[in-house]
């Protein structure tokens, strides 16, 4: 008798600049529970944060994990953190979690993940994420480019992308200063990329009162995990 093959169940977590989520997903990247919330731990030294992500992945099931990560990462190892801590420079964070959980573990960029939830395959697509931290990504069919860090490039009146739009920024100058700056930012990008498609993710896009161009879309923010499972893909 042939048995039914058992499904793969992925954990995808979502390490941000205020906030630690996971969701376990199915083989098709469907949710199968609720996604779970912490506040990040301040500092968010990688030991506070891998404790906390223990914390919420406690009494799920799983056979592998996806992460991720708010800045550069290479081969499982995360290269620079602006909003989290110094001692995440170097740090291999796949190998510590697969020893811990005698699992599989691919980390990626956090905007790299919420893309490859979010595009269609089609074209030119970028993602861009507003959160704590603005995070970019961007694909060619579905290829992406990893590592794309548009946020701390020079934007305008010497400040970066980050500077001028992240969560810092919204709280000084208000949601109406904060859209102006978007839109200015949404036409820089166009101008630059010409994507076919240009992605609005992150827990800010609830603060957007644009009329969004043709080609620009929001992307709920739980794109953020169920990109987990196209990490699997490859
Ligand atoms: C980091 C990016 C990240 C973004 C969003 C930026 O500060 O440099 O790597 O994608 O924040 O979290």
């Amino acid at each position: 008798m042939v048995g039914k093959k058992a499904q793969l169940h992925t954990l995808a977590i979502d390490i941000g600049g205020s906030g630690i989520k996971v969701l376990v997903l199915d083989e098709q990247g469907q949710p199968m529970n609720d996604r779970n919330r912490v506040e990040t731990p301040n500092p968010a030294t990688p030991e506070a944060v891998i404790t906390i992500i223990l914390q919420l992945a406690e009494g799920n099931v799983f056979d592998r994990v996806s992460v991720g990560f708010p800045g550069v990462v290479r081969a499982g190892m995360t290269e620079t953190a602006v909003n989290l801590h110094p001692d995440w420079i170097g740090f291999p964070l796949a190998n510590v979690l697969a020893k811990h959980w005698d699992r599989p573990v691919r980390v990626v960029n956090d905007a790299d993940m919420q893309g490859m939830g979010a595009v269609s395959g089609k074209g030119v697509e970028m993602v861009v994420t507003l959160g704590t931290g603005v995070g970019s990504a961007l694909f060619l069919d579905g290829r992406l480019v990893p590592n794309l860090e548009l946020g701390h490039h020079p934007f305008r009146k010497g400040e970066t992308y980050e500077e001028q739009l992240g969560r810092l920024a919204l709280e000084a100058i208000g949601k109406k200063r904060w859209n102006v700056r978007l839109e200015k930012a949404i036409s820089n990008l166009d101008h630059l990329f010409n994507p076919d498609w240009l992605y609005l993710g992150g827990g800010n896009t609830k603060k957007i009162e644009l009329d969004l161009p043709k080609n620009v879309k929001i992307v709920p923010n739980v794109a953020g995990l169920l990109g987990g499972i196209a990490l699997w893909r490859t």
